[in-house]
Protein backbone atom coordinates (compact mmCIF):
# COMPACT_ATOMS: atom_id res chain seq x y z
CA UNK A 1 0.00 0.00 0.00
CA UNK A 2 1.21 3.49 -0.76
CA UNK A 3 1.26 5.42 2.78
CA UNK A 4 1.85 9.18 2.75
CA UNK A 5 2.27 10.30 6.07
CA UNK A 6 2.36 14.27 7.12
CA UNK A 7 3.08 16.24 9.91
CA UNK A 8 2.22 19.44 11.87
CA UNK A 9 4.41 20.31 14.48
CA UNK A 10 5.63 23.31 16.85
CA UNK A 11 8.52 21.34 18.34
CA UNK A 12 8.99 18.23 16.61
CA UNK A 13 7.61 15.70 18.47
CA UNK A 14 4.96 15.23 15.39
CA UNK A 15 7.85 15.23 13.23
CA UNK A 16 10.05 11.99 15.31
CA UNK A 17 6.83 10.29 15.29
CA UNK A 18 6.60 10.16 11.48
CA UNK A 19 10.09 9.64 10.89
CA UNK A 20 9.46 6.26 13.47
CA UNK A 21 6.21 5.38 12.12
CA UNK A 22 7.60 5.28 8.44
CA UNK A 23 10.33 3.03 9.58
CA UNK A 24 8.06 0.65 11.33
CA UNK A 25 5.72 0.72 8.17
CA UNK A 26 8.19 0.39 5.21
CA UNK A 27 9.09 -2.93 5.55
CA UNK A 28 5.73 -3.82 4.67
CA UNK A 29 4.39 -0.68 2.46
CA UNK A 30 6.25 1.96 0.67
CA UNK A 31 5.72 4.96 2.64
CA UNK A 32 6.96 8.99 2.27
CA UNK A 33 6.76 11.52 4.95
CA UNK A 34 6.40 15.09 4.83
CA UNK A 35 5.81 18.38 6.54
CA UNK A 36 2.19 19.79 6.06
CA UNK A 37 4.09 23.14 5.61
CA UNK A 38 5.14 22.01 2.55
CA UNK A 39 2.07 20.25 0.93
CA UNK A 40 -0.47 21.15 -1.12
CA UNK A 41 -3.77 19.72 -0.08
CA UNK A 42 -4.23 18.35 -4.15
CA UNK A 43 -1.48 16.37 -2.68
CA UNK A 44 -3.48 13.83 -0.73
CA UNK A 45 -5.36 12.69 -3.51
CA UNK A 46 -2.30 10.37 -4.36
CA UNK A 47 -1.42 7.92 -1.26
CA UNK A 48 -3.88 5.16 -0.70
CA UNK A 49 -3.70 5.91 3.07
CA UNK A 50 -2.75 9.02 4.00
CA UNK A 51 -1.85 9.35 7.94
CA UNK A 52 -1.84 12.91 9.41
CA UNK A 53 0.25 13.31 12.41
CA UNK A 54 -1.05 17.02 14.30
CA UNK A 55 -0.54 18.53 17.58
CA UNK A 56 -2.42 21.23 19.05
CA UNK A 57 -0.76 24.47 20.23
CA UNK A 58 -1.55 27.84 21.99
CA UNK A 59 -5.17 27.59 23.17
CA UNK A 60 -6.59 24.27 20.76
CA UNK A 61 -4.90 25.80 18.04
CA UNK A 62 -2.70 24.08 14.96
CA UNK A 63 1.07 24.52 15.49
CA UNK A 64 2.88 26.05 13.14
CA UNK A 65 3.72 23.86 10.51
CA UNK A 66 -0.18 23.34 9.85
CA UNK A 67 -1.24 26.48 9.52
CA UNK A 68 0.29 27.10 6.00
CA UNK A 69 -1.66 23.79 4.81
CA UNK A 70 -5.02 24.82 6.72
CA UNK A 71 -4.89 28.26 5.25
CA UNK A 72 -4.61 26.72 1.79
CA UNK A 73 -7.22 24.44 2.36
CA UNK A 74 -9.71 27.27 3.35
CA UNK A 75 -8.62 29.39 0.44
CA UNK A 76 -8.75 26.94 -2.09
CA UNK A 77 -10.50 24.18 -1.63
CA UNK A 78 -9.61 20.67 -3.72
CA UNK A 79 -11.85 18.17 -3.63
CA UNK A 80 -11.10 15.44 -1.78
CA UNK A 81 -13.91 12.89 -2.37
CA UNK A 82 -12.61 9.36 -1.95
CA UNK A 83 -9.37 10.31 -0.30
CA UNK A 84 -8.76 8.42 2.69
CA UNK A 85 -7.27 9.71 5.32
CA UNK A 86 -6.49 9.02 8.98
CA UNK A 87 -5.69 11.37 11.78
CA UNK A 88 -3.61 11.42 14.82
CA UNK A 89 -3.08 13.86 17.35
CA UNK A 90 -0.14 14.60 19.46
CA UNK A 91 -1.39 16.69 22.60
CA UNK A 92 -1.65 17.63 26.25
CA UNK A 93 -4.66 16.57 29.25
CA UNK A 94 -3.39 19.64 31.02
CA UNK A 95 -4.75 21.48 28.44
CA UNK A 96 -8.68 20.37 29.46
CA UNK A 97 -10.49 22.20 26.95
CA UNK A 98 -7.94 22.12 24.28
CA UNK A 99 -7.01 18.52 24.41
CA UNK A 100 -6.00 17.41 20.98
CA UNK A 101 -8.21 20.30 19.12
CA UNK A 102 -5.06 21.03 16.62
CA UNK A 103 -5.78 17.33 15.06
CA UNK A 104 -9.97 17.93 15.69
CA UNK A 105 -9.82 21.06 13.32
CA UNK A 106 -7.99 19.77 10.51
CA UNK A 107 -9.74 16.45 10.77
CA UNK A 108 -12.87 18.42 10.83
CA UNK A 109 -11.65 20.73 7.41
CA UNK A 110 -10.83 17.51 5.48
CA UNK A 111 -13.67 15.67 6.21
CA UNK A 112 -15.77 19.06 5.16
CA UNK A 113 -13.66 19.07 1.75
CA UNK A 114 -15.02 15.27 1.21
CA UNK A 115 -12.58 13.14 2.35
CA UNK A 116 -13.18 9.62 4.37
CA UNK A 117 -11.74 9.92 7.76
CA UNK A 118 -10.35 6.30 8.21
CA UNK A 119 -10.20 4.90 11.73
CA UNK A 120 -10.73 6.90 15.14
CA UNK A 121 -8.56 9.95 15.74
CA UNK A 122 -6.52 9.01 18.72
CA UNK A 123 -4.78 11.62 20.85
CA UNK A 124 -1.70 11.11 22.24
CA UNK A 125 -1.50 12.60 25.73
CA UNK A 126 2.17 13.56 26.49
CA UNK A 127 1.39 13.76 30.49
CA UNK A 128 0.54 10.20 30.12
CA UNK A 129 4.34 8.70 30.36
CA UNK A 130 3.26 6.75 27.39
CA UNK A 131 5.53 6.96 23.69
CA UNK A 132 3.55 8.71 20.79
CA UNK A 133 5.00 5.27 18.98
CA UNK A 134 4.00 2.78 21.02
CA UNK A 135 0.10 3.92 20.41
CA UNK A 136 0.67 5.22 16.81
CA UNK A 137 1.65 2.12 15.18
CA UNK A 138 -0.59 -0.06 17.09
CA UNK A 139 -3.84 2.28 15.57
CA UNK A 140 -1.86 2.76 11.89
CA UNK A 141 -1.81 -1.37 11.83
CA UNK A 142 -5.01 -1.60 12.52
CA UNK A 143 -6.50 0.37 9.90
CA UNK A 144 -4.15 -0.37 7.24
CA UNK A 145 -5.07 -4.15 7.96
CA UNK A 146 -8.87 -2.74 8.09
CA UNK A 147 -8.33 -1.29 4.57
CA UNK A 148 -6.57 -4.42 3.33
CA UNK A 149 -9.80 -6.28 4.19
CA UNK A 150 -12.04 -4.08 1.88
C1 LIG B 1 2.43 26.48 24.85
C2 LIG B 1 1.79 25.13 24.64
C3 LIG B 1 0.45 25.06 24.34
C4 LIG B 1 -0.17 23.81 24.16
N1 LIG B 1 -1.51 23.76 23.93
C5 LIG B 1 -2.12 22.55 23.83
C6 LIG B 1 -3.54 22.49 23.68
O1 LIG B 1 -4.26 23.47 23.64
N2 LIG B 1 -4.10 21.23 23.57
C7 LIG B 1 -3.36 20.09 23.63
O2 LIG B 1 -3.93 19.00 23.56
N3 LIG B 1 -1.99 20.13 23.79
C8 LIG B 1 -1.37 21.33 23.89
N4 LIG B 1 -0.01 21.39 24.06
C9 LIG B 1 0.76 20.12 24.10
C10 LIG B 1 1.43 19.75 22.76
O3 LIG B 1 0.47 19.57 21.73
C11 LIG B 1 2.21 18.45 22.95
O4 LIG B 1 3.30 18.70 23.82
C12 LIG B 1 2.73 17.83 21.66
O5 LIG B 1 3.39 16.62 21.93
C13 LIG B 1 3.66 18.75 20.91
O6 LIG B 1 3.97 18.18 19.67
P1 LIG B 1 4.88 18.96 18.57
O7 LIG B 1 6.27 19.04 19.17
O8 LIG B 1 4.84 18.08 17.37
O9 LIG B 1 4.28 20.28 18.32
C14 LIG B 1 0.61 22.62 24.25
C15 LIG B 1 1.98 22.71 24.54
C16 LIG B 1 2.56 23.95 24.73
C17 LIG B 1 4.04 24.01 25.08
Amino acid sequence: MNIAIFFGTETGNAEMLADDLSTALEEAHETTVANLSDTAPEALRQADLNIILCSSYGDGELPASAQPFAERLAANPPALDGVRIAVFGLGDREYHDTFGNGSMQLADSLAGRGATLVGDRVVHDAASGELPEDIALPWAEAIIAGLEQT
